[in-house]
């Protein structure tokens, strides 16, 4: 099984302190920092450029999960992988809008790990000609866009597919409204890079909360983690 990894979102830090809020959650046991790219077109919200990524880049010590919720990666990807991205991931959705297997190579070939995202009304079967070469699947567990979403419960089935009918093995990231209540869920499906961004960044002790989403991410993979 791979490791248990939780992936603070950015998103709902304070942007106005961005140091601090990466020091105090790299304190506080974060294992990726999961950054949210939105060019308004893919979804209807706007975020943050190269420029922005280069500058949390600078100041911190974990990898940084980038997700391209984008409708052109293929234009975009160098100057994320520039900014310093170490994991790329962007969207099934997008994926007839260009060559995808030149995409994946332009990642690997830049020593980055790979990651298609899926939507959850996805076709999951489409993703089998392309998991032989990424390294992680992200499984949105809300329609992406937004923060502080509630959690879809049926996304689980998702998960099961890959790695049950499609015999995954790499990653599965969850990204939406997971929090102490849902992550058990995720990980018993089969769930090891956990995304939390509000259950994470609306708690005064970062530190506490990760430890309670840890330890049920590890209790309901039959792990203890004393
Ligand atoms: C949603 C983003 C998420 C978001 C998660 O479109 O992809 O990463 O920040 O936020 P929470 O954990 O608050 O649902
Ligand atoms: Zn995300």
């Amino acid at each position: 099984m791979n490791s248990i990894r939780i992936a603070p979102s950015l998103l709902a830090c304070d942007f106005a302190r961005l140091a601090e809020e990466i020091a105090d959650v790299e304190r506080a046991g974060a294992d990726w920092l999961h950054v949210d790219v939105m060019d308004g077109h893919f979804v209807p919200n706007l975020t943050i450029g190269p420029p922005v990524v280069a500058a949390i880049k600078k100041v911190a010590n974990v990898p940084l999960d980038v997700h391209l919720m984008i409708t052109d990666p293929w234009q975009y990807a160098e100057p994320f992988l520039d900014a310093g991205a170490d994991v790329l991931t962007f969207h099934l959705e997008v994926a007839d809008r260009g060559d995808v297997g030149a995409l994946l190579k332009t990642v690997k070939g830049r020593g980055a790990r790979v990651g298609i995202a899926i939507n959850p009304d996805a076709d999951v079967g489409a993703l089998a000609p392309y998991l032989p070469g990424v390294d992680m699947v992200l499984v949105m567990s809300v329609f992406p866009g937004f923060g502080g979403q509630k959690f879809m419960p049926e996304v689980l089935a998702n998960v099961r597919h890959l790695r049950d009918e499609l015999g995954f093995e790499g990653d599965i990231e969850m990204d939406g409204g997971i929090d102490p209540d849902t992550i058990g869920a995720c990980a018993g499906a089969g769930t090891d890079v956990f995304v939390a961004g509000t259950a994470v960044f609306g708690q005064k002790d970062r530190g506490a909360r990760m430890g309670d989403l840890r330890r049920r991410a590890a209790a309901a993979r039959g792990e203890s983690t004393a």
